[in-house]
């Protein structure tokens, strides 16, 4: 439907960070301004300039009010952060992780799927029909700052990293992924690896199995990891939503993201499921330093990450559009570089906001 009588307003923190982010991020706004005009959609954009040059300036990623800044906001899209010169423990922790942890953004979703010729690098029989999503817990487990380390320099030099799993942390994540999953093929495989890691890893499968009876609609798998990571390229098609520890999750959707052809397409989002916060949406590739400036960044992964803010605004139509506009766009041949195009980012992102007006 187009021409609607109501306008909806939505106040969106534009986050292009460093990099690429530069490019890809005012590709996707101006296609949201496109698709708004269509839809009835006035989205009120805070531009902030935060990231690695603004850490070169002020040493810091983002102002100390960054987060109370965010707050009013109805979603958060990001670019990417990260710069040579500044290192990557610093850029992540300094921006993301704050966001992420700060604003409860424990879901976080990472869709793979084919996309119209887009090349996987598996022979197509393997990939043809693949569309799984791959729910990662986002704020906890592995990734924690508990730990240590002692006697450095030392031949007894020691470190310790500890990993974080709650009961409500799992439970929480497990039971939004029997939900998507409900929605739907019906079928959640967990990432564990209880044969090696003895403690919280039997945790995360008592948790699931607890979950799995409150939600007995959706059939269940589990994996060790390793033998995941290896179907994730033997016999991807076979999965439909897979549940996953932060580090887990993180390993198998850059994973997941190569078997559907390229870092540069694939989406993410940062969810708050309980809307207690702003959610957060941001391509999975990097700043791509070897190719910033250069005008052939792939924008896809960031017009796909809108999508996904879209429907977490619960503005399905709007988001469909835009979906479909882009794979429209991929058909006709209009690609970058990375996925085997001649056409730039500006080729891209024109071709997507006329194919929204075609219709
Ligand atoms: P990267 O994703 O930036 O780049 C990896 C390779 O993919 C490069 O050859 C790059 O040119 C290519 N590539 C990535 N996105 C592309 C796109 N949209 N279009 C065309 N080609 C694309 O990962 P890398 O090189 O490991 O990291 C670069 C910087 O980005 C580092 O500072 C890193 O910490 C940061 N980074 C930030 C992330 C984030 O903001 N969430 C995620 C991953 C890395
Ligand atoms: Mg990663």
């Amino acid at each position: 439907m187009t021409n609607q009588d109501t306008t909806r307003t939505y106040r969106i923190a534009a986050l292009p960070g460093d990099g690429i982010g530069h490019e890809v991020l005012p590709a996707a706004t101006r296609v949201l301004d496109a698709l708004g005009t269509k839809h009835g959609l006035d989205f009120r954009w805070e531009h902030q300039e935060w990231g690695c040059e603004y850490y070169r300036r002020t040493g810091s990623m983002m102002p100390e009010d960054a987060l109370s800044i965010l707050a009013p906001t109805d979603a958060i899209l990001l670019g990417a952060v990260g710069a040579p010169g500044v290192p990557d423990h610093v850029s992540l922790w300094g921006m993301l992780i704050p966001i992420r942890r700060e604003f409860d953004q424990y879901v976080n979703l990472r869709p793979a799927r084919l996309l119209p010729r887009v090349p996987s690098p598996l022979v197509p029989e393997r990939v043809a029909g693949l569309d799984l999503v791959v729910v990662r817990e986002n704020v906890e487990g592995e990734y924690s700052r508990i730990g240590g380390r002692l006697y450095g320099g030392t031949e007894h030099e020691i470190a310790v990293q500890e990993s974080v799993f709650t009961r409500r942390g799992v439970s929480r994540v497990m039971d939004y992924a029997f939900d998507l999953a409900a929605r739907r093929r019906g079928s959640l495989a967990s990432a564990t690896k209880s044969n090696g890691i003895v403690y919280t890893m039997p945790f995360w499968d008592e948790v699931f199995a607890d979950r799995a009876a409150a939600h007995p609609d959706v059939t269940t798998s589990q994996y060790h990891i390793d033998a995941l990571a290896a179907l994730f390229a033997l016999d991807p098609t076979r999965f439909d939503v897979v549940v996953a520890s932060n580090l887990f999750g993180d390993i198998l959707t850059d994973l997941a993201a190569a078997v559907a052809g390229s870092i540069g397409v694939a989406p993410s989002a940062n969810i708050n499921p309980e809307r207690r916060f702003p959610s957060m949406f941001e391509p999975v590739h990097g700043s791509a330093p070897d190719i910033a400036g250069e005008g052939i960044a792939n924008p896809v992964g960031q017009l796909w990450s809108s999508v996904l803010m879209l429907t977490h605004l619960e503005e399905t139509e709007a988001s469909e559009d835009l979906m479909s506009a882009i794979e429209q766009v991929l058909d006709d041949g209009v690609m970058t570089p990375d996925i085997g195009g001649t056409a730039s980012t500006e080729d891209v992102t024109t071709a997507v906001i006329e194919r929204l007006g075609a219709r």
